[in-house]
Formats: C-alpha cells, sequence, structure tokens
C-alpha cells in the first residue's frame, strides 16, 4: 500500500522484486495527504485486499509516510481480525516515529486519530537513502516531530 507517487519511485522497484521472488504483489494506492486517512477509505481498502483474495497469510506493505503507516496499520489490524504488517517508512517522521510503537489510526470528523488500535509491525525496514526525495518543508516537520 502507498501513495502513486512513491510507488512509482520506490514500489515498482520493490513489487518486481518481490514477483521474481515468487510473492503475489497487489499494489493498493491511495491519494497523498491526510483526507485519506478515514474509515471510509479503510473501507475502500478492506474491499480491495477481499477481491484480490487476501488472506491470514498475506502481508500488507505499508511504504510511506505516517498517513501510509496509520492507515495502513489500521486496515492490516482488523482486516480479517489481523494481517501482518511491514512498515517501509519513507519519511523522516516515519522513520523516527510513527513506523515504531504499533500505533494505527484513522481520522474522525471529530476528531484526529480519534479511531485506532495498538498493532505492532512484524517488521520496519528503514532505508534513510529514500529521504533524498523528501521536500525539505517535510524533513523539517520530521526533525520537529521525532527530535
Ligand atoms: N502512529 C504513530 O505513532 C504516529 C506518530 C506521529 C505521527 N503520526 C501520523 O503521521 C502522519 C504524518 O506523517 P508524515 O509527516 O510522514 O506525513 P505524510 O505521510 O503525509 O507524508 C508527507 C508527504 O511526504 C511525501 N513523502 C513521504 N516520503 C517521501 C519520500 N521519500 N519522497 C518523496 N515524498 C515523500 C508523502 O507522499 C506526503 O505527500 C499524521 O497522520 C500523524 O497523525 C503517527
Amino acid at each position: 500500500m502507498s501513495h502513486p507517487s512513491l510507488y512509482a519511485l520506490y514500489g515498482h522497484p520493490l513489487a518486481a522484486s518481490l514477483a521474481e521472488q515468487g510473492f503475489a504483489v497487489e499494489a493498493c494506492l491511495v491519494p497523498e495527504g491526510e483526507r485519506s486517512k478515514t474509515l471510509s477509505m479503510a473501507a475502500r481498502l478492506y474491499t480491495r485486499l477481499a477481491r484480490a483474495g487476501a488472506d491470514r497469510h498475506s502481508v500488507l506493505c505499508a511504504l510511506g509516510g505516517g498517513v501510509i503507516g496509520d492507515l495502513g496499520g489500521f486496515v492490516a489490524a482488523t482486516y480479517m481480525r489481523g494481517i501482518p504488517l511491514v512498515h517501509l517508512p519513507t519519511s523522516l517522521l516515519a522513520m523516527v516515529d510513527s513506523s515504531i510503537g504499533g500505533k494505527t489510526a484513522v481520522n474522525h470528523r471529530l476528531g484526529k486519530n480519534l479511531i485506532g488500535a495498538f498493532y505492532p509491525p512484524r517488521a520496519v525496514f528503514t532505508d534513510v537513502t529514500l529521504l533524498a526525495s523528501l521536500p525539505p518543508r517535510e524533513y523539517r516537520s520530521g526533525l520537529s516531530e521525532g527530535g
């Protein structure tokens, strides 16, 4: 799961590499921004997973910043009562903060992160070279939040 722009940069080669190893990869892409962290977006992703035949042996890989990590984590925690989750953080904030600690969430109109669960990932793979494409503003935001 990722945003289209991040998938183009990093998801394609990752999917190709996983496919080479015999894994069936389904790319679930959601628009960028906090507005994607909703129950309705989670519901769309459940449909996507069910149509793709995802089961408890499927692994949800969250490739992105804190939005993808929180939304993907919430979907992984709740689809079929929980499927394995792997975080692939791409923003500084996600690398130093949101991918660690197992907090997942979506927003509600009455509050940010109002709905969620603690759901530890099976693994977190952090590659700091991915920060090369992170906009400077997002980098500074990660410095202040994670510092
Ligand atoms: N679960 C937790 O413990 C926890 C902790 C802190 C924050 N959060 C949540 O994290 C979210 C904010 O995360 P964020 O600051 O990473 O924002 P974000 O996920 O919206 O990412 C910011 C922007 O940077 C882009 N981006 C990310 N990585 C990139 C890369 N390598 N190259 C180019 N562009 C890249 C994204 O596409 C996006 O447009 C909030 O929803 C917040 O509630 C969760």
